[in-house]
C-alpha cells in the first residue's frame, strides 16, 4: 500500500525522505510526492510515476527546509495522477497531509466542507478532506487541530501533517494502518514502514492503534486517545533492509499468505454496508442491465483464472445464469459468442496482462457489458472496463498469486450475491447465510496460517517427489488446479491438477508408490464420491494428503495425512481450502531451495502476448 515518510531535525529534509520513499519502492506505488515549509508557506510537489519522476521537479537547495513530509501512492480512490498524489494541502496551503488507508465517511465530509466552508477539492481522492479539516480547524495548535478533525474521521488509516506556522514539528496519527517513529540523535523520523528508516536510525516506538504523535527535533512525544501522554518502550531493529522489507518474514510469498485475513476482510467490508447490502459505489450496472444478460464470460489468465472456475460455479448457482469461464489467450482467438446481452467479467491482479485486455476488447467491440475484478486502480483493465469490482489486497510483489487469489473469490462471491438477490433468484434467508460466512473467513483463514508448522512437516516428508497430482469435485477442482499451479510455479515439480470423477478416464494410469496425491474433499455433497475416488488412487499405491472440514474424519482411513480447515458452508470453501496448498507450495519449494519469490521463467505482469 502507500508510504509515509517525515523527517524533522535540522538538515535537508528533502533528501532524507527521497531516500525513505526510494526504500518504499519495492511495495508498488503509482505515485509520490513530498511537502516542505519554505519561507512560510507549505510548497507540494507530487508527481505520477517513479520517484525519480519526483526528483526531477522538486528542483534545487532553495526549495528545503529541516521539516518535511513525503509519500509514495497506490490509488484507491481516484486515478493515478499529479493531483490525486499526495501530499494534500488545505484552500492556502497552511497545512499539508500524507495519508495511508481509507476514509470511510470522506463523501459526507467533502459535502459538508463544500456546504460550509465552501471548500473547493482539487482532487478525488479522500485523503484531500483531511487536510482541508485541519486547516479548518486549525488556529495556530496542530495538535489540537488534528485531534479535532481524527473525531470527525471513520476509516482505517495512518496520517503525518506539517503546518507552515509551525516548521518545527510533525503530528501524526494511527488507527489500522501501521506507524513507527524512528529515533534520532537531533533529528526524529516518521515512516509507514521500518525499510524507509533502516538508513538513519535503529531504534524505533511503534505507535499503536488510536495514538497521536508529535514529532520535534529532540523530542517524540506519544499520546493516546484521551490526549495522556505514553511511555513507549524502545525497540532495537536488528533486520537488515531486505528482512525488514518482508516485515520479518523469509519471503514476500508467505508474508503474502498471511495477509489474506487482511485483504479479505478490507475487500468484502469495502463493499457491505451495515446492513448486509452490498454497496455498489462507483457501479453503473442496473437491475434492468442484469435481467437483459442471458450468458457471462469470466476471462482471465494464470491464477486469476482459477479464481474465475469459482465464479463460474457460484454465479451459476446464486444468480441462475449461464457462465463460461475461458482462459485469456484463447477466448480471444476463438471468436466466442457475445452481444449486448452478455456480461463479460474480466479477472487480472495487475489489471495489464495483455491476453486479458486483448479480450476484454474483443468482447467490448461485440458489445458485452464489461466488468472487471482487479487490484490496481487505474489499470488498463480498470479503465476499459464499464465496472470495477476492486480487490484489496494491496500489492502483490511475489510472483506466484496468494492474497490475489483469495480476494478475487470474495468479489466473485460479492458479484454472484448482488445478482442473484438483484434478480430474485435467491432469497433474503440464503442471502444473509453466505453473507455471515464470508464475514467468518478472515478468522478461520487465520485459523489455518496457525496451522503452518503442520504443513511444513508434511511438506520436509513429501518435497522430494517428482510427481504431485491434485484432485477434487465442484468448488473443489476449481481449488485443485490452483494448488497444482502454486506448486509447479515455485518448486517446478511436475504437477497436474484433474477432476476427481474423470481420474478414471486416463489420467489414473499414472498413479504409483511414488506419486503424491492431494485430494480435496471439502463439499458436503461430494464427500463420499471424494473418498471412492481417493480410494482408486490409493489402490494404485499412490500416497495420499487429504484435505476436508474438521469433523469429517472418514477420510482419514483412506489417506496418509489430513490437513482440516474450519467447518464452514459448502459454497465457501474454495477461500479456506486453497490456504493450506499455498502453504504447501510454500514449504515444498523452501525445501528445495527455490528462488521463490522471484521464480525462473515467470514475470508478474504478462504485458507481452
Ligand atoms: C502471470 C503471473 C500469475 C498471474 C497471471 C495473470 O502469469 O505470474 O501469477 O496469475 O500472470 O496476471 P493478472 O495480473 O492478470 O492477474
Amino acid at each position: 500500500m502507500c508510504g509515509i515518510v517525515g523527517y524533522v531535525g535540522s538538515e535537508h529534509a528533502k533528501e532524507k525522505i527521497i531516500d525513505g520513499l526510494k526504500r518504499l519502492e519495492y511495495r508498488g506505488y503509482d505515485s509520490a510526492g513530498i511537502a516542505l515549509p519554505v519561507n512560510g508557506k507549505i510548497e507540494i510537489r507530487k508527481h505520477v510515476g517513479e520517484i525519480k519522476n519526483l526528483e526531477k521537479i522538486i528542483g534545487g537547495d532553495d526549495y528545503d527546509a529541516p521539516v518535511g513530509i513525503g509519500h509514495t501512492r497506490w490509488a484507491t480512490h481516484g486515478a493515478p495522477s499529479d493531483i490525486n498524489a499526495h501530499p494534500h494541502g488545505n484552500q492556502n496551503n497552511s497545512v499539508a497531509v500524507v495519508h495511508n488507508g481509507i476514509i470511510e465517511n470522506y463523501q459526507e465530509i467533502r459535502e459538508w466542507l463544500q456546504r460550509e466552508y465552501g471548500v473547493a477539492f482539487k482532487s478525488e481522492t479522500d485523503s484531500e478532506v483531511i487536510a482541508h479539516l485541519i486547516g479548518i480547524y486549525y488556529d495556530g495548535d496542530l495538535l489540537k487541530a488534528v485531534n479535532k478533525a481524527v473525531e470527525d474521521m471513520r476509516g482505517a488509516y495512518a496520517i503525518a501533517v506539517i503546518a507552515a506556522d509551525e516548521p518545527d514539528k510533525i503530528v501524526a496519527v494511527r488507527k489500522d494502518a501501521p506507524l513507527v517513529a524512528g529515533i534520532g540523535k537531533g533529528f526524529n523520523l516518521i515512516a509507514s514502514d521500518i525499510p524507509a528508516l533502516l538508513k538513519y536510525v535503529r531504534e524505533v516506538y511503534f505507535i499503536e492503534n488510536n495514538e497521536t504523535v508529535v514529532l520535534t527535533k529532540d523530542n517524540i512525544d506519544i499520546y493516546d486517545e484521551k490526549g495522556r501522554k505514553v511511555k513507549r518502550e524502545v525497540f532495537h531493529v536488528s533486520w537488515d533492509a531486505d528482512a525488514a522489507e518482508k516485515e520479518g518474514y523469509e519471503h514476500f510469498m508467505l508474508k503474502e499468505i498471511h495477509e489474506q485475513p487482511k485483504g479479505i476482510q478490507d475487500t468484502l467490508f469495502k463493499r457491505l454496508a451495515d446492513d448486509n447490502s452490498i454497496n455498489l459505489d462507483g457501479i453503473t450496472m442496473t437491475k434492468e442491465d442484469i435481467e437483459n444478460f442471458n450468458k457471462v464470460y469470466i476471462v482471465a489468465c494464470g491464477t486469476a483464472y482459477h479464481a474465475g472456475l469459482v465464479g463460474k460455479m457460484v454465479i451459476e448457482k446464486m444468480a441462475e445464469i449461464p457462465v463460461e469461464t475461458d482462459i485469456a489467450s484463447e477466448f480471444r482467438y476463438r471468436d466466442p459468442f457475445v452481444d449486448d446481452k452478455t456480461l463479460f467479467i474480466a479477472i487480472s491482479q495487475s489489471g495489464e496482462t495483455q491476453d486479458t485486455l486483448a479480450a476484454l476488447r474483443e468482447a467490448k467491440a461485440k458489445g458485452a457489458r464489461i466488468m472487471s475484478v482487479v487490484n490496481v486502480v487505474g489499470s488498463s483493465v480498470a479503465r476499459e472496463s464499464d465496472d470495477v469490482f476492486y480487490t484489496w489486497a494491496g500489492p502483490e510483489i511475489a510472483v506466484a498469486s496468494t492474497k490475489a487469489y483469495t480476494t478475487q473469490l470474495i468479489c466473485m462471491y460479492l458479484i454472484a450475491l448482488y445478482m442473484g438477490k438483484t434478480k430474485g433468484a435467491i432469497d433474503e434467508d440464503y442471502y444473509n447465510l453466505i453473507i455471515s460466512e464470508l464475514k467468518a473467513l478472515p478468522d478461520k483463514v487465520a485459523a489455518i496460517l496457525e496451522k503452518e508448522k503442520d504443513i511444513e512437516k508434511l511438506a520436509k516428508k513429501y518435497y522430494h517427489k517428482e510427481h504431485i497430482f491434485f484432485i477434487g469435485r465442484g468448488l473443489d477442482s476449481g481449488v485443485s488446479y490452483e494448488g497444482s499451479l502454486k506448486l509447479k510455479e515455485i518448486s517446478y515439480i511436475h504437477s497436474f491438477a484433474i477432476a476427481a470423477g474423470e481420474l478414471k478416464h486416463g489420467t489414473i494410469a499414472l498413479m504409483d508408490p511414488d506419486t503424491l496425491v492431494v485430494a480435496l474433499a471439502t463439499q458436503d455433497f461430494l464427500y463420499e464420491k471424494m473418498v471412492s475416488n481417493i480410494v482408486e488412487v490409493r489402490s494404485r499405491g499412490a500416497r495420499i494428503v487429504g484435505i476436508a472440514k474438521e469433523g469429517k474424519n472418514e477420510i482419514e482411513k483412506v489417506s496418509d495425512e489430513v490437513i482440516y480447515v474450519p467447518q464452514c458452508i459448502d459454497e465457501v470453501t474454495p477461500v479456506l481450502a486453497v490456504v493450506p496448498l499455498q502453504l504447501l507450495a510454500y514449504f515444498i519449494a523452501k525445501e528445495r531451495e527455490c528462488n521463490i519469490d522471484k521464480p525462473k521463467n515467470l514475470a508478474k505482469s504478462v504485458t507481452v502476448e
